[in-house]
């Protein structure tokens, strides 16, 4: 039996992704903090589908042994497509960042995503239909003032998987790995990135996709071929394109 891991389940784009796997007869693994979110996602999806098996794991990704521990826990299982989304924002200057936030949004956007894409590829690369879906963000590929760190954690998940996918793709292995990158999406986001209780993207955001949407986005990318799936910043359409950063493949430089 083969599952579909999401980290960050509990809410947002992840949550919504989880809906549409489980709409396509997909066996879920979630994975978040908030075990009683993943409860009533598992209750959802069974009203959707009650043929899908829905597992729960709760790990706090921002905490390493946590993520190696979660990792470790699901070596029983065969897991088709691995989708890292936990994730979340800061807005300010970086003089005023509050260190000990960033300090948990670097573990939990890039390390945790770093350790886990790793050993999902060691296990993972010659396994035909296996992907790997790493989810950054518009600001992994403009700077956006005031979120100078935030951006610059979605750069690297940009540029850790185009160069991935670029990697496995010269090695001739069969794991795909892609990149989504949403942009302003109406989710627990806001709240979390801005320290606030409540946020109205409707009040405050000229422009946003619904985290249905952005799932939806997300099934796309997953059906297709391409490594990258865009949301434009001006028009909000959604694009699906080849890697966008620029890539020096050392070998094939050697052979010409
Ligand atoms: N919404 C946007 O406008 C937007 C735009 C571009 C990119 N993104 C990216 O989209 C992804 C999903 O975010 P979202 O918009 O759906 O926001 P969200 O509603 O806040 O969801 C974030 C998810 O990450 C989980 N999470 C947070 N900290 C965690 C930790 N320490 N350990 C494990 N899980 C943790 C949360 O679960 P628990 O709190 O239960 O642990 C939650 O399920 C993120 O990577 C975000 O950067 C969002």
């Amino acid at each position: 039996m083969k599952y579909t891991v999401i980290t960050g389940a509990s809410s947002g784009i992840g949550y919504e992704t989880a809906l549409a796997f489980a709409s396509k007869g997909k066996n879920l693994i979630l994975t978040a903090r908030r075990e009683e979110k993943l409860k009533k996602l598992k209750e959802e999806i069974h009203k959707i589908n009650d043929e899908v098996n829905v597992e729960i794991h709760l790990a706090d990704l921002s905490i390493n042994h946590e993520v190696y521990d979660l990792y470790e826990s699901l070596k029983e299982y065969s897991i088709e497509t691995w989708i890292n989304n936990a994730g979340f924002g800061n807005f300010d200057s970086v003089g005023d960042q509050n260190l000990k936030k960033i300090e948990s949004m670097l573990r939990l956007n890039n390390e945790a995503l770093t350790i886990l894409s790793t050993l999902y590829v060691r296990d993972y690369s010659d396994v035909e239909g296996a992907q790997l879906i790493n989810v950054s963000s518009g600001g992994g590929y403009t700077v956006v003032a005031d979120a100078v760190t935030y951006c610059a954690t979605k750069f690297f998940v940009s540029a850790f998987t185009e160069g991935l996918a670029q990697e496995l793709q010269s090695k001739g292995a069969q794991l795909k790995a892609k990149v989504l990158a949403p942009a302003a999406t109406e989710t627990e986001f806001a709240e979390r990135s801005l320290d606030v209780e409540s946020f109205s993207y409707n009040e405050s955001v000229p422009q946003y996709h619904t985290a249905k949407e952005m799932a939806d986005f997300m099934m796309d990318l997953y059906d297709s071929d391409q490594v990258v799936g865009i949301v434009d910043g001006q028009s909000y359409e959604f694009n699906l394109r080849r890697p966008i950063y620029p890539y020096a493949d050392r070998s094939r430089n050697s052979d010409s």
